[in-house]
């Protein structure tokens, strides 16, 4: 997909409108992972990258404080609008709807962060060329992604389900633009590396994730957002199918389920880097 593509993509991804609060919550250690990471200090200036509906902002803002500033920079009028009105009355917080790959934004950022917001460029090393001219000299990176899909039970049970239930999907290349084009840091790291970055360093960190809700209220997240939702929109599946597909998740779920929610490993890459001095 071109990033002309993801746009018209996550413009229709109105579903993580409808899941936000659900999906903030599941998705919180990785984002407290990247805010942590990047120890951010009072004051300073951040670019959050494909921030979404905002959660990330809100925390960037709460961190850096009325004297510091944070640019969240989407591609999805969908999902900026809805960032803007969580936003609403916090002053260092400014939300952009552009492509991070090709803004022309001031060089005036100590950090750039993101949680999940990098893996959909068409060509990585020039999206990240391109952040790079926004970012002060030794400014840092800290970017949260997906590692390996295999250890992400998050996206292979629903595909295994929908294997089992409605075929076998054609088979997907994972360096391209989507969750998992980061999963590889031996070919990641020489792309940022090319793009400017320095000290460019990739750790994997085991996490474990909770969807909130019983597994019925879990499942209505899974059928409509990662693969279940685009396997049944490639078998073009039944209503039948399509409660097939919901009931297998709802059993699945249910041997993960603990009184907080759905608990689920998860296996993150962790990027960090900084922009030579
Ligand atoms: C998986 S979502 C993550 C959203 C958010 N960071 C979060 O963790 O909730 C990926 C986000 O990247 C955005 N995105 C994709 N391509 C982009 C681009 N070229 N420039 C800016 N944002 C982009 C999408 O619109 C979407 O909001």
């Amino acid at each position: 997909m071109s990033n002309a593509e993801q746009r018209d993509f996550w413009d229709a991804q109105s579903s993580w409108v409808q899941f936000q609060q659900a999906m903030d919550t599941t998705l919180q250690p990785v984002l407290d992972l990247v805010v942590n990471t990047a120890a951010l200090k009072a004051g300073e200036t951040v670019l959050d990258v494909g921030c979404g509906t905002g959660a990330s902002v809100a925390q960037i803002a709460a961190q850096v404080g009325t004297e510091g500033h944070v640019t969240g920079v989407d591609i999805s009028t969908t999902l900026i609008s809805m960032a803007r009105s969580r936003l609403e009355g916090v002053p260092q917080a400014e939300l952009l709807l552009a492509d991070a790959a090709e803004t022309d934004l001031s060089r005036r950022y100590d950090a750039v962060l993101s949680r999940f917001g990098v893996m959909f460029f068409s060509d990585t090393t020039v999206a990240f060329s391109n952040i790079a001219q926004a970012v002060k000299p030794g400014g840092r990176f800290v970017l949260g992604t997906w590692a390996w899909a295999r250890e992400n039970p998050f996206f292979m049970m629903p595909a295994k389900i929908v294997r089992a239930q409605l075929g076998e999907m054609p088979p997907t290349d994972r360096t391209q633009p989507g969750p998992f084009a980061f999963e590889n840091s031996a070919r990641i790291i020489p792309m940022l590396t090319e793009a400017g970055l320095t000290d460019v360093v990739c750790t994997e960190v085991a996490l474990e994730l909770t969807v909130p809700g019983t597994p019925d209220d879990a499942a209505q997240i899974f059928v409509e957002i990662g693969p279940a939702k685009g396997g049944m929109a490639h078998f073009e599946a039944t209503d039948e199918q399509r409660d097939t597909v919901f009931r297998s998740i709802v059993s699945e779920l249910k041997k993960l389920a603990t009184p907080e929610g759905i608990r689920m490993p998860a296996l993150i890459n962790l990027y960090t880097a900084r922009l030579p001095d």
